[in-house]
């Protein structure tokens, strides 16, 4: 396997484009983006994956706050797969037992997490090799081709996902998608932040603001119960910004089921359907940097690395401890295939899937 870090070999830059540079190892090639301000992020074609991301804090100082690895094999073998910075798909979240039926057709997905199907199934869309064209200034397009029946999905599905950054400290995320048969599609980007920097602890103390007054709870598999349930009085409240830390103790039956947040969010949508909504914050006191998420999808799962153990280690050799990152996977409901009140997840011919995604830095 090859190493995606093995050696400085920079080469082979679009003209005019020189802030984009490839280091290319066979078919796996890492991508580095910086813009202007210095900020810089990389990328690799293998799961379409954001390697890492480099800001300053508050004194300027630079740290890379995306957890990842150095080497490809570790993004295929990591304990508990804990999909570092990948696009997840092709539907992001669970489906309830593998099951979904659509235009009277039962179709059967594989389980990989218990007796329900997560992420795509055994080999998803963060486990394969995408093809990749440097599409304009510090933005890098992946692609892939996704075949009718791969991992039990109906249809070939063509999927685009293109990742820009931007002079405003912004990681821009396009996905793009078309089929040729009716097929769930849920696509979302795996990053577990630690605005620290990866490796440095615990995430417990960043603020947290999730633009939600409803979230939907879910059974002990994780599965929606199908309600939206209000966040008012509850643990799950973000609607003000509040140390990730604060609540996660309280007794409370969704904290033990999520063993800490793993929950679905009900974002309060601005404006119209489709259009982009501030959906979440994350301000880290010790170093002041802020975080901004900005979508057009309906959901968001937060996710507060409740399986990091301390078993991984990192691309700088730190473990990643218990809650030693936090992920805002901007969705559709989980199990929406199974849940007809849930906005619809599916996908089909002659439609286009499009949906867009901005995490923004800056420092307080
Ligand atoms: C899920 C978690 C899961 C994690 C890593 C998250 O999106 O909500 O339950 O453990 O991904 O697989």
């Amino acid at each position: 396997m090859k190493k995606i870090l093995a050696a400085v070999v920079f080469v082979a830059l679009m003209a005019g484009c020189a802030s984009v540079k490839v280091a290319d190892f066979d078919s796996i090639q890492e991508y580095t983006l910086k813009n202007k301000a210095g900020m810089e992020v990389k990328l690799t074609n293998y799961g379409a994956t954001i390697t890492s991301i480099k800001t300053a804090d508050r004194d300027g100082k630079m740290d890379d706050i995306a957890l990842g690895y150095n080497d490809v094999s570790d993004y295929m073998n990591a304990v508990d797969k804990p999909y570092f910075g990948s696009v997840v798909g092709r539907y992001g979240n669970r489906i309830a037992k593998g099951r979904f039926t659509v235009d009277g057709e039962e179709y059967e997905l594989a389980t990989n997490n218990g007796e329900n199907h997560l992420h795509g199934g055994v080999i998803g869309f963060d486990k394969v090799v995408w093809d990749a064209e440097i599409v304009g200034k510090n933005a890098v397009c992946f692609t892939y081709l996704a075949k009718d029946g791969e991992e039990g999905y109906p249809g070939n599905l063509s999927i685009a996902v293109t990742y820009t950054l931007t002079e405003e400290n912004e990681i821009q995320i396009d996905y793009l998608a078309t089929t040729d048969k009716a097929t769930p599609v849920n696509l979302t980007n795996h990053t577990y932040f630690n605005l620290k920097g990866e490796g440095e602890g615990d995430i417990l103390g960043h603020e947290l603001m999730i633009n939600a007054k409803g979230f939907t709870p879910v059974d002990k598999g994780l599965i929606p119960t199908g309600e939206i349930a209000p966040v008012a009085g509850t643990p799950f409240d973000f609607t003000v910004a509040k140390p990730i830390g604060r609540d996660i103790g309280q007794k409370d039956q969704q904290l033990e089921y999520g063993l800490g947040y793993d929950h679905n969010f009900v974002l309060d949508k601005e404006g119209k359907e489709g259009q982009m909504t501030r959906a979440a914050t994350a301000y880290e006191p010790t170093t002041g940097r802020f975080m901004e998420v900005f979508t057009k999808e309906p959901g968001i799962q937060f996710y507060c690395g409740n399986f990091l153990d301390g078993r991984l280690k990192g691309k700088s050799g730190k473990t990643y401890v218990y809650r030693g990152g936090f992920c805002l996977e901007t969705q559709h409901y989980p199990d929406s295939p199974n849940q007809p009140q849930f906005p619809s997840t599916i996908l089909r011919p002659g439609a286009d899937y499009e949906t867009r995604t901005t995490y923004r830095f800056s420092v307080r």
